[in-house]
């Protein structure tokens, strides 16, 4: 999905967008209550960049980290369009080996980004390694945000098995498996190309992962050396979170 078909999943990062203003406004927010009002950034699995671009606008620096070169080039380019190449970094890598991807002058950090169900994707272990490799190159007062992730509650009260999502021409169909038992969610995509009043089959991709709830990713996280102070239904509005509402964690180094 994320690789090779990553033009058909690019077209979803963009609807995102119009999303994260609102997300930046939160998170900025909320850092200042901390005292952390500038920095830098360090935004995993950074996919087009929206994050670290809206937080440059805050008046952070930002390196941004995606394993997809499609993405990673997009978000170059969207960069030089809102012209704030100077304050930001993007690269091509792989999170799990995050230590090797980002250069020693770029460190520390004094905020962390997950946006966007960027977990679960490989195994726990991998996660978890992530985390802390986040941490060892981040201050340490720094603040980590798991943003806009799913989480087993909502999957277990909200599970809808089928929903369509149309973007300009493109309709994408996704069929859905949740198995509660292992937390485990399957997506098959379907995306079809509008022609006139019919739809024409582009393509399919799986994507599988592993859903956390809230307590066992804060305990994740406090392996990592992350301790988990507030979790959110939205970043932006500051609404608490239910089991109807996203996932949001705010966590401090610990
Ligand atoms: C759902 S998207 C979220 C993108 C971005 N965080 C956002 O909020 O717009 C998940 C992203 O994770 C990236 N990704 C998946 N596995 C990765 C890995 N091992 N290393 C780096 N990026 C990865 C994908 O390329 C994709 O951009």
């Amino acid at each position: 999905m994320f690789i090779e078909r990553a033009d058909l999943f690019l077209k979803l990062m963009n609807q995102r967008w119009t999303l994260t203003d609102g997300l930046a406004n939160g998170m900025s927010r909320l850092l200042g209550t901390f005292g952390i009002k500038s920095g830098t950034l360090l935004d995993l699995c950074c996919g087009n960049g929206r994050v670290s671009i809206f937080m440059v606008k805050k008046g952070f620096k930002a390196v941004g980290v995606d394993m997809s070169k499609t993405f990673i080039e997009d978000a170059k380019r969207k960069a030089e369009q809102h012209g704030v190449v100077k304050a930001v970094t993007f690269l091509e890598g792989d999170v799990r080996k995050l230590k090797n991807v980002i250069n020693p002058a770029l460190q520390p950090f004094d905020v962390v980004v997950s946006a966007w169900t960027s977990i679960g994707l490989y195994s726990k272990e991998d996660d978890l390694s992530m985390f802390k490799q986040a941490r060892q190159l981040s201050r340490e007062d720094a603040i980590l945000f798991v943003a806009e992730t799913t989480h087993t509650e909502y999957l277990s009260i909200k599970f809808a098995p089928t929903s369509y999502t149309q973007v300009d021409d493109m309709v994408m169909l996704e069929n859905r498996k949740y198995d509660p038992i292992k937390a485990w969610a399957n997506t098959s995509w379907t995306f079809y190309s509008k022609r006139g009043n019919d739809l024409e089959y582009v393509d399919r991709v799986d994507l599988e992962h592993h859903v956390y709830s809230l307590s066992e990713l804060s305990a994740l996280l406090r392996k990592a050396g992350w301790e988990t102070i507030a979790s959110y239904g939205n970043l932006s509005t500051l609404q608490p979170m239910t089991p109807l509402t996203s996932m949001n964690i705010v966590a401090k180094a610990a």
